[in-house]
Parts: C-alpha cells; sequence; structure tokens
C-alpha cells in the first residue's frame, strides 16, 4: 500500500495520515479529526468550504469544481492530496 499523505492543519504539530483509497475526500477526513471546517454543499459548488493550500498538490477526482477559488485555495469537500501538504483554515 502507498505511503500515507501527511496533513498539515495550522500550526498543529503532527500531519494526519490520509490514507488513499480509504478516504473519499479532504472535507470529511479533517472533519473526523475535529479540525473545524465550514461547509454547505460539499460539492464543490458554494465556494463555503475553501482553505488555503501553502504546500503540495491536490487533485479534484470528478473534475475542476464550479466554486470560486482564488490562485493557492482548494475545495476539501471534493479534492484530495496528491502530496503531503500542508492547509491553513483560517
Ligand atoms: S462545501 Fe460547497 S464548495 Fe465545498
Amino acid at each position: 500500500m502507498a505511503m500515507p499523505k501527511k496533513i498539515h492543519v495550522n500550526d498543529s504539530p503532527k500531519p494526519f495520515p490520509f490514507h488513499e483509497g480509504e478516504e473519499l475526500q479532504l472535507l470529511g477526513f479533517l472533519e473526523r479529526k475535529g479540525v473545524e471546517m465550514h461547509s454547505h454543499c460539499r460539492e464543490g459548488i458554494c465556494g463555503t468550504c475553501r482553505v488555503n493550500l501553502l504546500h503540495g498538490e491536490v487533485h479534484y477526482p470528478n473534475g475542476r469544481p464550479l466554486g470560486y477559488i482564488r490562485d493557492g485555495e482548494i475545495l476539501p469537500c471534493c479534492c484530495q492530496p496528491t502530496t503531503d501538504i500542508k492547509i491553513e483554515t483560517y
């Protein structure tokens, strides 16, 4: 099995391991880890869940989302990490 991706959130000292295949998308994963997240549509449309991606890369398995994001932002409700990442939720 592939090595889990390390998900660094804000200033948390310890990354969360994201196992590909077990996890559908980043938003639910972070919520289960107790990270306070905002969400609404959970389908990449409303933009409510957007966070800053400080390092690393993600992909959108269902294609680029419709929700508006600026450079450096991602929509965790519909993406998965393809590398270790660092995100900022505030
Ligand atoms: S919750 Fe609507 S775009 Fe993510």
